[in-house]
């Protein structure tokens, strides 16, 4: 790791590469809390460190996975690749668990790709005691990083420093190198969706956001949080949200809302994740947005990896009452064969395309389908094959076979 590994309060170091996080001066800001947020976020807010939650161990397993997934693949065309923690913490949790800096650091340390790029992680943090601390945290571990990582500590706000590092690449006519960008406030304050735009307008970047729902409902229309809420979605439509007297309606149109002002920055895929609080309900979406096909499957796979069942959602509700079975283990493999019928009936489709339509536009994954789907399909005579190559054995589908679907 360079000498300028970890910069504490200090300056960021000067890149003269264009494809680089530009640099930029540091700047001390006292920023109030000004957030809005419930008691449980309250409380965190004054504490130096707190207990993690079941939910954010979930978050923590769906970061640790795309981010081992991503690395090998981004470092192996990308001469410098960015971890950015906009919401970084103090670096552990109460009971010792590493925070989220931590899992990007060791996980990409004792990855067996080895990856040999440059590898950049930033780490913003407002609150000062959590800054100190994280500091510490992070001096402990330098020792055993390799020389190509370096990680820079930052004392300040996530807009405010994001927004310095865009300045300087605009000024430069730059792109920001691959990133993947983790956004994941207390609160909704202080991430105004500008800001995100800006962020993702960048072609390989990615981010990944805490959209704080259970917060952003419950002050909704709130007259001292207009311009908060048109900050935070980029747009006054959520707006529309205020008339629905449905909670589910409204939980989907604020979901929507925000998850359309993502594809709005021209970003190509957009997922989410439900965290569910000990009472069951919506806590936060864990957004995800991503320009690469790629990208999108290995975050499925990881969201997967923590909801097996295939709907996205993870409760700490359910977590404390084990034997308590809100969703079923099993994919539901039905819903996909409609989806795939309500797309393709009446039509033929290469397998590729289909391939690509599965991981776009549903939440399934590439190994979803052929055996679960379409061999009994086959067999039951409920579509057949336009084109294959020679020798194919009933209910395989190897490239460049075409189906037809009645
Ligand atoms: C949810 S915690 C982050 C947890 C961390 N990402 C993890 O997973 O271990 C949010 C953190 O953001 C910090 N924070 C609050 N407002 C901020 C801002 N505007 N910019 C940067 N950090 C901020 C808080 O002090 C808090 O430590």
């Amino acid at each position: 790791m360079g000498d300028d590994a970890v910069s504490g309060l200090s300056a960021f170091r000067q890149v003269s590469c264009d494809n680089v996080i530009s640099s930029y001066k540091s700047r001390f800001q006292s920023v109030g809390c000004g957030g809005v947020g419930g008691k449980n976020a309250l409380a965190k807010k004054l504490e130096t460190v707190w207990q993690i939650d079941p939910h954010t161990q979930s978050k923590h397993t769906i970061l640790r996975r795309y981010w081992e997934a991503w690395l090998p693949i981004m470092t192996k065309y990308n001469q410098r690749v960015l971890y950015i923690d906009g919401f970084a913490g103090p670096g552990k949790y109460a009971g010792g668990e590493d925070g989220s800096p931590l899992i990007a650091l060791k996980s990409a340390r004792d990855h067996h790709a080895r990856p040999k790029s440059e590898v950049v992680f930033t780490f913003i943090e407002k609150d000062k005691k959590r800054f100190d601390h994280l500091v510490e945290i992070i001096e402990q571990i330098k020792p055993t990083l390799p020389k190509n990582f370096r990680v820079h500590c930052v004392h300040g706000t996530f807009d405010d420093q994001m927004t310095e590092v865009l300045n300087g690449i605009d000024e430069q006519r730059a792109k920001l190198a691959p990133s993947l960008v983790f956004i994941d406030p207390f609160g909704f304050s202080h991430t105004p969706f500008g800001t995100v735009r800006r962020i993702m307008q960048n072609p390989r970047c990615e981010i990944l956001v805490t959209f704080m729902y259970e917060e952003i409902n419950r002050f909704l229309g709130h007259p001292d949080h207009l311009d908060t809420y048109d900050r935070l979605f980029g747009t006054d439509r959520w707006r529309e949200a205020l008339a629905a007297s449905d909670p589910d309606r409204r939980r989907r149109m604020i979901h929507d809302i925000y998850r359309d002002q993502l594809r709005g920055t021209g970003v190509e895929y957009v997922r989410s994740f439900e965290m569910l609080n000990q009472g069951n309900r919506t806590d936060y979406f864990l957004f995800f947005g991503t320009h690469n096909l790629l990208g999108l499957e290995k975050m499925k796979e990881a969201m997967w990896k923590v909801d097996p069942s295939g709907t996205f959602q993870f409760s700490d509700f359910t977590d404390a009452n084990r034997t308590m079975k809100l969703f079923g283990d099993e994919p539901d493999f039905e819903g996909l064969k409609n989806m795939i019928l309500g797309r393709f009936s009446g039509t033929s489709v290469s397998i590729e395309e289909l391939t690509n339509f599965v991981l776009s536009d549903t939440p399934f994954l590439r190994t979803h389908f052929k055996t679960q789907i379409l061999r009994p399909m086959e067999v039951r005579g409920e579509l057949s094959i336009a084109h294959t190559k020679e020798g194919r054995r009933l209910g395989t589908f190897p490239d460049g076979t075409v189906i037809r679907f009645p």
